[in-house]
């Protein structure tokens, strides 16, 4: 069989162009259903993108590759889709965009506009082998049982990164590209809960704002103690930027002048527990947990300066060093990927071989938590889309 263009994975990215590109267009995918992420993502009601959207919210060996396809397909171009479709959404905080209902309507929007495109969709359908000859892509593929042999001028590579093995994630994309000549870079696990022993255990499902920082950046945001370390977007947004063997600092107290707080009370609230007055700032669990390290008997009468200011470092600048993250089996997305340098930035195109595309979480281009890596899918796809 012959199609115009062959998208490989049925998520974000490739719906997305398959939207763009049609009519005569195939999508395959080994998931029973489409979308998978987006339905499972911001806890069922999908964030699917952010306000303040710009690629600044990007990691990629080439921090400016994303910025043509963000421009020419923007976090408002999306808004307007779903406003055709009616539906509702809301902002929850730092401009992150979410379904009022459930994120199953943005996979049907975008099956409807797949359907109106004339696009077909073929799941549970294995991808075998793929080559490239007499000008075209052989793609080999399993449906049903039966061995099926697609013909196409244009190949997109749409299959993702590696996070959530169990949902189907392969790296298929990148031994595809790799076949044609592509690098890929480092890959790793993002936007992944960072792991520590069971230091944390006796605090697991106790939050607070906190700002998390390590030598390159840092997040104000929540933070979540769990039973394997630490969790929360905070968390999970400087993970995306540490490495094995490397520290995070805490701040448990950001945008407060501590030490000035404690010596306005020791003027005025004297008598007051020193454990009392934390407890008005943290989470009384937590306060007792930090008890077991820092000093923080008597009242704050008895604290001087230097104490004040030494109990203020140890909460505003906390040095942790995680075991490890929790890897591809909770990460939310794949650091790195098909390199950069290889694809056309305005049209996805592979600079290798025309009629090669790679789009979404599969090329390195790597969001922030918040909606920014559902905006790089759809922005990427209809950048593809956009150029067949
Ligand atoms: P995506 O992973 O969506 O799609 C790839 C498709 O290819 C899948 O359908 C898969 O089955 C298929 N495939 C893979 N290997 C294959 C093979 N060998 N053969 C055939 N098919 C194959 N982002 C965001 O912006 N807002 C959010 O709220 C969230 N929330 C979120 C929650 C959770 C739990 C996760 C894991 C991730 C998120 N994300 C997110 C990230 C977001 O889901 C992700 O960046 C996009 O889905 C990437 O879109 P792609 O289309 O590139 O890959």
């Amino acid at each position: 069989m012959h199609v115009t263009t062959l998208i490989l994975g049925a998520g974000a990215a490739g719906m997305m162009a398959a939207a763009f590109a049609g009519p005569d267009v195939l999508v395959v995918d080994h998931a029973k259903n489409p979308g998978e992420k987006i339905r499972i993502s911001g806890g069922g009601r999908c964030n699917f993108t952010n306000m303040y959207c710009d690629s600044n919210a990007f990691l990629s060996e080439n921090p400016h590759f994303c910025k043509s396809a963000l421009a020419r397909y923007t976090q408002w171009d999306f808004l307007d889709l779903v406003g055709q479709y009616d539906i509702a959404w809301h902002e929850k905080t730092l401009g992150q965009l979410f379904c009022d209902g459930k994120s199953t309507q943005i996979v049907d929007m975008l099956l409807k506009e797949m359907e109106k495109s004339g696009a077909q969709l073929w799941l549970r359908t294995q991808i075998k082998d793929v080559r490239h000859a007499g000008g075209r892509f052989v793609t080999s593929l399993e449906r049903d049982g039966k061995p099926i042999e697609i013909t196409s001028k244009n190949l997109i590579l749409a299959t993702g990164g590696k996070s959530i093995p169990k949902m189907g994630a392969t790296g298929i994309a990148y031994d595809i590209a790799r076949q044609f000549g592509h690098a890929i870079t480092e890959t790793r696990p993002a936007l992944v809960p960072l792991t520590f022993g069971d230091r944390f255990a006796p605090l697991a499902g106790v939050s607070t704002n906190a700002l998390v920082s390590n030598n390159k950046t840092s997040f104000e945001e929540a933070l979540l103690f769990t039973h394997r370390g630490l969790s929360g977007p905070a968390i999970l947004q400087i993970s995306s930027y540490w490495h094995e063997g490397e520290e995070i600092t805490v701040n448990l107290l950001p945008g407060r002048d501590f030490p000035e707080i404690l010596k306005a009370c020791r003027q005025t609230e004297g008598r007051r527990a020193v454990t009392t007055e934390l407890a008005t700032h943290l989470p009384a669990r937590l306060v007792e947990f930090l008890g077991q390290d820092i000093d923080l008997k008597g009242n704050i009468a008895d604290l001087s300066d230097a104490r004040i200011d030494a109990l203020c470092d140890s909460l505003t600048a906390w040095r942790l060093k995680p075991t490890g993250s929790e890897g591809y089996r909770t990460a939310e997305v794949t650091l790195g990927g098909v390199s950069t340098e290889g694809v056309d930035s305005k049209s996805m195109m592979s600079k290798h071989l025309p009629g090669l595309y790679v789009i979404g979480e599969a090329i390195d281009v790597t969001g922030w938590l918040g909606g920014y890596n559902f905006q790089w899918a759809w922005a990427s796809g209809v950048a593809a889309g956009r150029h067949i």
